[in-house]
């Protein structure tokens, strides 16, 4: 199972949120999960010190010759039974090559599940912009995370891709509520996660991983 977390703003908790299922998934499922991180702030999000190795990225702007069994030996085992694959530093290649049809084949026949941090997909441009588009057009589920922000869903509508589902990050007085998220998008809120200091306080000190606060907890738990 392919989950692929999107923003159409940054700064909407779409990281936080990718990382809190991926933790909340590998602590839960059998076969435990890999976050893949194609936007790069993973390993701060969750406390690990970030790798200057190569990524997913890296592998992609190889080529469509690339065996894809390098993917693994770039992925870096975290606890709990959670691994991450780096983002590295590859400029992406055209969208065309297969290479990311390439890449969602390997990670849909993984037996874990499997997280994608696609990041903001209307802030990136060119070659860039459509290969996290085609992520979340290929992946299983495509979650779109957002604030109750009218800015927001503007862009996410201009978007053009219709998510299977939002996780919306509720702050304190917003006039907007979760159906009327629902209804601008044509999307259902499966999930609303709480604005909590206590998250942003846990990404400030990279305890993420170590300890999932427990409102996102409670709130990926139920999405
Ligand atoms: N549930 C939450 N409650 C409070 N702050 C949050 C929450 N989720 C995210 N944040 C904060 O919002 C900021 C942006 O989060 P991030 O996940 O990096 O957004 P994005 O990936 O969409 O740019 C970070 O400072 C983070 O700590
Ligand atoms: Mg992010």
């Amino acid at each position: 199972m392919v989950i692929t977390c999107w923003g159409a703003k940054g700064g909407a908790g779409t990281t936080v949120v990718a990382a809190a299922m991926a933790v909340h998934a590998a602590a839960t499922s059998e076969h435990g999960a890999l976050l893949v991180d194609l936007d790069g702030d993973a390993p701060v999000v969750l406390g690990v010190a970030p790798s200057d190795g190569p990524g997913v990225r890296d592998w992609l702007d190889a080529g469509p010759g690339t065996p894809p069994d390098g993917l693994a030996r770039l992925e870096e085992p975290l606890a709990g039974g959670l691994a991450l694959l780096p983002c590295g530093s590859g400029a992406p290649g055209p969208a065309s090559d297969g290479s990311v049809e390439t890449l969602m084949q390997v990670l849909g026949s993984d037996r874990r599940t499997v997280v994608v941090d696609v990041g903001c997909l209307t802030g990136a441009a060119g070659a860039d912009r459509a290969l996290r588009r085609r992520v979340v057009q290929l992946g299983d589920r495509s979650v779109l995370v957002t604030r109750a922000c009218y800015l927001a869903l503007r862009r996410a509508s201009d978007a053009g891709i219709v998510p299977d589902d939002v996780v919306l990050l509720a702050e304190p007085g917003r006039a907007l509520r979760a159906d009327d998220v629902a209804h601008a998008l044509g999307a259902p809120v499966s999930c609303t996660v709480p604005f909590d200091p206590a998250v942003a306080r846990a990404v400030d000190a990279g305890l993420l991983l170590a300890r999932l606060p427990a409102s996102l907890r409670r709130a990926v738990g139920h999405g």
